[in-house]
């Protein structure tokens, strides 16, 4: 469920008319809801409920610092997958021992500034990766608290791109070498062992692969307990799938999900940490846009939009659908005909949906890419030199631009010309 609904014929965000946003910061637009990101953080609050857990959300689906300081203010921890991300958790409020460090490719650099400003833990993704680890720890005088990420070979059932958990995947480390690297972890000087870390993929809709790879992880736990560490933490990951058309997707629900962590961890006496990104953030935002023309081609029609690829390039990356609808509610009986909606940037697969059931739409009137807070605003570009769109933070019957839209000079000017042009 989420907060964008029509009313009296006009979508609105919560209280607010997308018509009253558009026509204040102008189009595109990314726009989220409070009450969405907070319902869908609290769905995993209760689906954990009576056991001890932290929810840390995973920044790199939205990582506005307004969102990271709204949900920070309820309890939500972060997982951060690089300096940057390490530094908005800090800047929006969010203290180190709440944050983990996860992602395959951490420098010392990022290491070091983690260790000095505080960290939860660091979800370590290799032997080499661990050495390195306790050189810059000793180094500093620290002790660095570390899970190791296991690749628990499970096939996730989810996009090619986004599955993590097989062993042709680059992340974690085989599950069958776990014993192993752990026993090195143990001996190494600035390395403190906390836990398991595990995330085989995003965009589930099955919890089957959860629960093998889970219960593998529950068999580690007692091995490695077995062999003298101290497993106190589990890090879940995230990966829980969200319906992106309104008809025929049922993903899990957070609380299946959580009976299913109950069921698998629940005699152990561990913490469960879960990093979801997507269920929190996904249907809590939206893209508005504009249709610039409606172009009569040879046998189909396309709807130019002032959105394109560099804005939401989920579909050219992914084939991702999203649910495109218009802001002005349609009439009950208006006919709908297929078009193919696309953006103006100069490459075909700048399309966001080919011979889609739209009800008539013309210039200047504006439509709604639904379920695009998550992996949206984030995975933007400038390309074409097209600006970062704003994104505008709703709550009840306000709202704020929470990121502005930079101007053409600001973009030009960050360009240096050398001295010998
Ligand atoms: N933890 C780790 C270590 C991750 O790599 C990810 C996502 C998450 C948590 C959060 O997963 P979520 O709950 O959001 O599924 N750009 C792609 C998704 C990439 C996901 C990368 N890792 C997309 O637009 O579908």
């Amino acid at each position: 469920m989420d907060h964008f609904l029509y009313r009296d014929g006009i979508l609105h965000a919560e209280d607010v008319p997308l018509t009253e946003i558009a026509a204040h910061v102008g189009t595109p637009f990314y726009c989220y809801s409070t009450a969405t990101l907070e319902r869908h953080f609290r769905l995993f609050q209760d689906a954990l409920a009576g056991m001890d857990h932290l929810v840390c959300f995973a920044i790199k689906s939205l990582s506005n610092q307004a969102v990271l300081r709204l949900l920070g203010n309820l309890g939500a921890g972060m997982d951060v997958v690089s300096g940057g991300e390490y530094r908005r958790a800090l800047a929006a409020g969010v203290p180190g021992d709440r944050v983990v460090f996860s992602g395959v490719g951490k420098t010392r650099e990022e290491m070091g500034y983690a260790l000095t400003h505080g960290i939860r833990q660091f979800n370590v993704e290799s032997a080499e990766e661990l050495r390195v680890l306790s050189e810059v720890a000793a180094g500093l005088g620290k002790t660095a608290p570390v899970t190791l990420r296991v690749n628990p070979d499970v096939d996730a059932k989810t996009h090619e791109k986004i599955a993590t958990g097989r062993k042709e995947d680059k992340f974690g480390v085989p599950i069958a070498s776990a014993r192993a690297i752990y026993a090195e972890a143990a001996r190494l000087p600035g390395i403190e062992v906390v836990g398991i870390d595990v995330h085989i993929g995003s965009q589930l809709t099955d919890l089957a692969p959860f629960e093998a790879a889970f219960t593998k992880v529950a068999e580690l736990t007692r091995d490695l307990r077995g062999d003298g560490h101290v497993i106190r933490r589990v890090d879940l990951g995230g990966g829980l799938g969200i319906p992106y058309t309104r008809s025929n997707e049922t993903p899990p629900l957070p609380l299946d999900y959580g009976a299913m962590i109950r069921r698998v961890f629940g005699d152990l006496d561990v913490e469960i940490e879960i990093e979801p990104g997507r269920l929190i953030a996904g249907n809590a935002g939206i893209l508005v846009a504009s249709v610039i023309y409606l172009k009569q081609g040879e046998g189909r029609d396309f709807l130019i939009l002032d959105a394109a690829m560099n804005d939401l390039i989920r579909p050219a990356m992914y084939g991702a659908h999203h649910d495109i609808i218009p802001v002005i509610e349609a009439a009950a009986a208006t006919d709908q005909r297929p078009v193919d909606i696309v953006g103006p940037v100069c490459e075909s697969g700048d399309t966001f949906a080919k011979q889609r059931a739209m009800p008539p739409l013309g210039a200047g009137d504006l439509v709604a890419f639904r379920s695009a807070g998550a992996y949206g605003a984030v995975m933007s570009s400038e390309y074409n030199t097209r600006p970062l769109i704003p994104e505008v933070l709703v709550h009840g019957d306000q709202y704020a631009v929470i990121r502005e839209r930079p101007s053409f000079d600001e973009i030009i000017n960050r360009d240096r010309l050398p001295e010998w042009l």
